[in-house]
């Protein structure tokens, strides 16, 4: 077996399968080019305090950057015996640039330096999380752009209440990743402090900068204890319920979707691109993707609830347990992203709307109940009581099978003498919608105007 990395007080080596359980290059790896960079910043620190030669901090930085080129072109392939994915760097710069690369490791621990790499890898795809949210948004407000005028059924109780402009509904997840997307702003703030030089534990008797190297990695900030510093994934579980919330709103559209598609509904039409078929039912056409969405929601939420069990009981300050929160936080930045891009694929080229369809429904039922009372109480019956006839009204029409629509001016004054021939115009589905013209309302001037709010949104960058 290989010699281990550590020091030599050790005399035997590990038995393999405890090696293998220790190890974390298995998934680390992921790391490598953040560890590349925070290594280079490192060594330029050491040259900047006159620890290293600038020579010295010359070759290091290239012998790092040769291994970038090794990982790019797939001939870097650490195995366990490295054990994790600094020791395997620092290994072959010792490999490629003699014992220069030993220097490396001056001033600082594995336990500020992996702090620093998850750190510069979460911030990274904080980003890309963040356009892929912008991305999704401007589907939606494309989409919601074209049925302003679309009608669809909202629902309380998912019994039908009050018809709705089909943009109106769509804005509402265009408002939920909006606040996604300030969430992980905010997040990337504690994100993004350095660790790098909080050493194992207590900081280095070496005349570092940590001022020096956090500015070379773009660091808005330093960790000001050293124990904080090195224990401190407070921002991973902060990412993590950000997260989390993105994968519930995924997961509610997802929900929308599969119920907008099945033929009790006929909202939606799946297209080809993004359904699948049955293996054994030929009629069948599956709305795979919302449903992975949904799925996969429960693998983020049990990432967070991981991260916080694993941080509970530890005392300052690094403890190996830290390892563990590597995977969940790979899993839960892949699967978060892999569902933002599949549902801006479904918006955008995955379902089409039936108008039609969501017209008609919104006129054979009796989402205009409240329409009825409110006209009474317009004409100054007070709204209890009007609501109390509408109650009556609708009782009598289920009695007879009808709607509110089939009664006739003398059924209507029957039941009240304030009802005029202009019941049928405010009881009108369109009219309906039109009416609800109070800020934030699904009225089709206040959509008009939240599109254009948010465009205006969207167009800014912070
Ligand atoms: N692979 C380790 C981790 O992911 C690196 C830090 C190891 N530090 C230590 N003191 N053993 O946490």
């Amino acid at each position: 077996m290989a010699q281990q990395p550590w020091s030599q007080r050790f005399e035997g080596s590990l038995h393999p399968a405890i090696a293998l359980f220790n190890a974390s290059i298995g998934f680390d790896i992921a790391l490598i080019e953040y560890d590349i960079t925070g290594s280079q910043a490192h060594a330029q620190m050491l040259a900047h305090t006159g620890i290293i030669a600038p020579q010295e901090a010359e070759a290091i930085v290239r012998g790092l950057e040769q291994i970038r080129q090794e990982h790019r072109n797939g001939t870097f392939q650490p195995g366990v015996e490295a054990e994790d994915v600094h020791f395997a760097v620092e290994r072959r710069l010792t490999e490629l640039i003699g014992d220069t690369g030993k220097k490396l490791h001056t001033g600082r621990s594995r336990n500020d330096q992996v702090g620093t790499d998850i750190r510069l890898y979460l911030r990274d795809r904080i980003d890309r999380i963040q356009a892929h949210l912008r991305q999704f948004q401007s589907v939606l407000v494309n989409l919601a752009e074209t049925h302003v005028e679309t009608l669809i059924p909202g629902y309380t109780h998912l019994q039908r209440a009050q018809p709705l402009s089909l943009a109106h509904h769509l804005l509402a997840y265009v408002e939920m990743a909006q606040r996604d997307w300030e969430r992980l702003r905010d997040v990337r703030r504690r994100v993004n402090l350095s660790p790098l030089g909080c050493g194992a534990l207590a900081g280095t008797t070496f005349p570092i900068d940590r001022h020096y190297s956090a500015e070379l990695l773009g660091f808005e900030g330093l960790y000001a204890n050293s124990l904080d510093g090195v224990s401190d994934r407070d921002f991973a579980i902060e990412f993590m319920a950000a997260a989390s919330l993105i994968a519930v709103h995924l997961s509610r559209l997802s929900e929308e979707v599969i119920l907008w598609a099945s033929e009790e509904f006929r909202f939606v039409t799946l297209k080809d691109t993004c359904a699948t078929g049955s293996s054994i039912m030929p009629q069948k056409k599956n709305p795979d993707v919302p449903e992975l969405v949904r799925g996969k929601a429960g693998r983020v939420f049990g990432h967070l609830q991981g991260l916080l069990v694993m941080m509970k009981g530890l005392p300052l300050a690094y403890n190996k347990d830290l390892q563990e929160d590597k995977e969940a936080i790979f899993d839960g930045v892949n699967t978060v992203t892999a569902c933002l891009q599949a549902m801006t694929i479904l918006f955008e080229e995955g379902l089409e709307f039936r108008p039609a369809r969501l017209n008609s429904a919104v006129a054979e039922d009796f989402s205009n109940a409240t329409d009825v009372a409110d006209y009474l109480a317009a004409k100054g019956v007070p709204f209890r009581e009007a609501y109390n006839i509408v109650g009556t009204v609708v009782k009598v029409c289920l009695s007879q099978g009808k709607l509110l629509k089939d009664l006739t001016l003398d059924e209507w004054q029957a039941i009240h003498p304030q009802f005029a021939a202009d019941i049928y115009e405010a009881i009108a589905p369109r009219q309906v919608v039109a009416a609800r013209n109070s800020y934030g309302g699904t009225g089709f001037e206040q959509v008009r105007q939240a599109l254009e709010r948010t465009r205006s949104l969207l167009s800014q960058d912070s």
